[in-house]
């Protein structure tokens, strides 16, 4: 059975006892139900919502209004999992400054959702946020402030999906040991910042594997093999509703090609005369 609330604390003892942390993205309230119910330790309003929501070509165009709206849904929707929300391009760029009155506003708004906690049990029972942001050592500074003010902190790195095109575009980061050293030195420096955790996003499975030994804070893998203390995966990627999936996504339904064809069922059943019968009308 599904029950505990997954907290910051809950996820350190797990990586302490070795169990594996399970994340998925999710944009609005009937998903975030699904994964939350199924058993998701976290849920992340990924702001991959630019792509697979908001129909954008990158996440660089969405802002910071949008994650609000997804992230108040999805709170709407979860009961147990602690919620992680991306903090968008140009949200926290600028300094700690910005980034704290940011990451400030996204939390209050998400809270102002958040179930109240049911009848008899303390107000820590109620769902934790945390947000996410993308880079390493040059954003050190920006994680410490927005912990200092009480806030949890996601950290990001190898591939930056934000940072592609500085990159040369969506590739495998750290084969070559310097870039695996900048990497590796990244986490620590994240780590020391206070994140509470990091995404490994496609980086060699034996890098992700030197970086989740060298930091104490769980590691959630994306195209970085199997020794991380997570995996997350893009719910639209996973459920194949959005184009042709990258080589790290395993494909566990084609909802994509069902819908489609449900879709047509039903028009052909309109033109037809077909729908609806006399089973639902009144
Ligand atoms: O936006 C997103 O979905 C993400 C995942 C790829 C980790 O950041």
């Amino acid at each position: 059975m599904v029950s505990s609330m997954v907290t910051i604390a809950s996820l350190a003892k797990k990586k302490q006892r070795g169990e594996k942390i399970a994340m998925l993205t999710a944009y609005d309230f009937s998903m975030a139900k699904l994964m939350d119910t199924a058993g998701a330790d976290i849920i992340l309003v990924g702001d991959s919502l630019g792509q697979v929501v908001l129909g954008y070509d990158s996440t660089l165009p969405v802002t910071l209004a949008d994650m609000i709206h997804h992230t108040k849904a999805v709170v709407r929707g979860t009961r147990r999992a602690l919620v992680v929300v991306d903090m968008p391009f140009m949200s926290y760029q600028i300094g700690p400054r910005q980034a704290l009155q940011n990451a400030g506003k996204l939390v209050k708004e998400a809270a102002s959702v958040a179930t109240k906690p049911e009848e008899g049990k303390p107000a820590s029972q109620s769902v934790s946020i945390a947000v996410k942001l993308e880079g390493g050592r040059e954003v050190a500074s920006t994680v410490r402030r927005i912990v200092d003010a009480g806030i949890p902190v996601m950290g990001h790195i190898g591939m930056q999906p934000m940072s592609a095109s500085k990159f040369g575009g969506a590739r495998i980061h750290g084969k070559a040991e310097a870039e695996a050293e900048q990497i590796l030195a990244d986490a620590k420096a994240l780590e020391e910042a206070g994140v509470f955790a990091m995404v490994l996003e496609v980086i060699p499975a034996e890098l992700a594997k030197r970086v989740t030994e060298s930091v104490s804070v769980p590691t959630i893998g994306i195209g970085a093999g199997p020794h991380c203390d997570g995996q997350v995966l893009v719910s639209y990627d996973l459920l194949e509703m959005y184009g042709a999936p990258f080589r790290h996504v395993k494909q566990y339904a084609n909802l994509g090609e069902q819908a489609e064809q449900a879709f047509r069922d039903y028009i052909a059943d309109v033109k037809s005369g077909l729908f609806p019968g006399a089973e639902h009308s009144f």
